[in-house]
């Protein structure tokens, strides 16, 4: 017998994936939810509450075993995995076979396996920035037409069409998160241009030497660079809250939702470290200003219009970056990150 409550997730092995896993076992209101977590990579995870399944999503047969285990038909996925900017920028191929053809082939497994199962699959798609770029305006509004330009983006936006045209055909239920860059990102440098972003505050407090490519010290002018920002406690919680909303409440003619976030400028991110770690954090960052890099975070939105997303129940980072540097380092601290 199926289920209730079953969770599918997708690139459970990365690292917002396994976050949203965690939550998702703790979330008081599905205390019987089981999770089927899937990877290139196989997750690590020690449960009788999770199913774990090394699976390579450009092989639609893989696909198709994830909708057949004993838990049944999910009731969510949420469609995590995929290909990071800079990677699908080098190696157009594979980003378009797992940022577009993999997503397509899951929206198509959950559409017919749910049609069979007689229920509407809740399809959770974690989106981006990236849909963005071009000339925008101060702020970008739900209005705002995006232009990509980049492969990642691309891919990014052929997959919310996808997903907003099976909802408004009832094949899903299709909830499309834009995330603002997520910070503080622990572990290797991920392969996206934003990774520094993270490095400039990951590095540093752990003792180790960090490159930022804006500028080429805290108070040269490239440094008011403004950028749009969330933190990864934040994302996570939105990421949960994201299912509980009910399809009633999005406007009818889109499911696209740019998750709050704020501005800040990488002085303001390099202060927060120092105001944290102290001076001798900030002397590990090693400035190189790096032309390509800044012109490629420039292109990005400094700041999105948060009301629609709060509105619907999402939540937003309060009192800027010291808070977000002073939990990573608690993290640090604890072993955690
Ligand atoms: N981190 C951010 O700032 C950010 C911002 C916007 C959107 N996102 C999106 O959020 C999601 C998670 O991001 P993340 O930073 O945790 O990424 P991540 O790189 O840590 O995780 C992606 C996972 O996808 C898996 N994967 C890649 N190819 C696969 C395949 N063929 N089959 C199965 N699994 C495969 C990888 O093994 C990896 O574990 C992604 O969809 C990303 O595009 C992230």
């Amino acid at each position: 017998m199926a289920t209730k409550n079953a969770v599918l997730i997708t690139g459970a092995s990365g690292w917002l994936a396994s976050r949203v896993a965690d939550s998702l076992l703790k979330d008081p209101s599905t205390p019987d939810a089981h999770l089927i977590l899937t990877d290139l990579v196989q997750p690590r995870y020690d449960s009788s509450r999770v199913t774990v399944i090394q699976a390579d999503l450009t092989d639609v047969n893989q696909i198709d075993a994830l909708f057949a285990t004993a838990h049944g038909v999910p009731d969510t996925v949420y469609c995590m995995h995929g290909i990071m900017s800079r990677q699908a920028e080098d190696n157009f191929d594979l980003g378009m076979k797992v940022n577009i053809d993999a997503v397509r082939n899951l929206l198509e497994a959950a559409r017919r396996h749910g049609q069979l199962a007689g229920k509407t699959v809740k399809f959770i798609f974690t989106s981006g920035l990236a849909v963005y770029g071009g000339p925008l305006p101060p702020v970008v509004q739900p209005t705002t037409i995006p232009t990509p330009q980049s492969a990642y983006g691309t891919s990014k936006l052929i997959s919310e069409l996808l997903i907003n045209e099976y909802t408004r055909r009832g094949f899903i239920d299709g909830r499309i998160l834009r995330l603002p860059t997520v910070i503080v990102r622990p572990g290797s440098p991920a392969a996206a241009t934003s990774a520094f972003l993270s490095a400039i505050i990951r590095e540093p407090l752990k003792g180790e030497i960090a490159h930022c490519p804006i500028g080429n010290s805290l108070d040269s002018p490239e440094t008011e660079l403004r950028t749009w920002v969330a933190s990864s406690k934040t994302i996570i919680q939105n990421l949960i809250i994201a299912r509980h909303i009910p399809a009633s409440k999005f406007v009818a003619h889109t499911r696209v939702v740019c998750l709050p976030g704020f501005t800040t400028t990488i002085r303001e991110m390099l202060e927060a470290l120092r105001d944290v770690g102290g001076p001798e954090a900030l002397h590990r960052v090693v400035f190189k200003d790096d032309e390509t890099d800044r012109r490629i975070v420039s292109s990005w939105p400094e700041k999105a219009d948060n009301s629609y997303a709060l509105e619907l129940g999402f939540q937003q980072d309060e009192g800027g970056m010291v808070p977000v540097v002073q939990r990573f380092k608690d993290d640090v601290e604890a072993g955690l990150a």
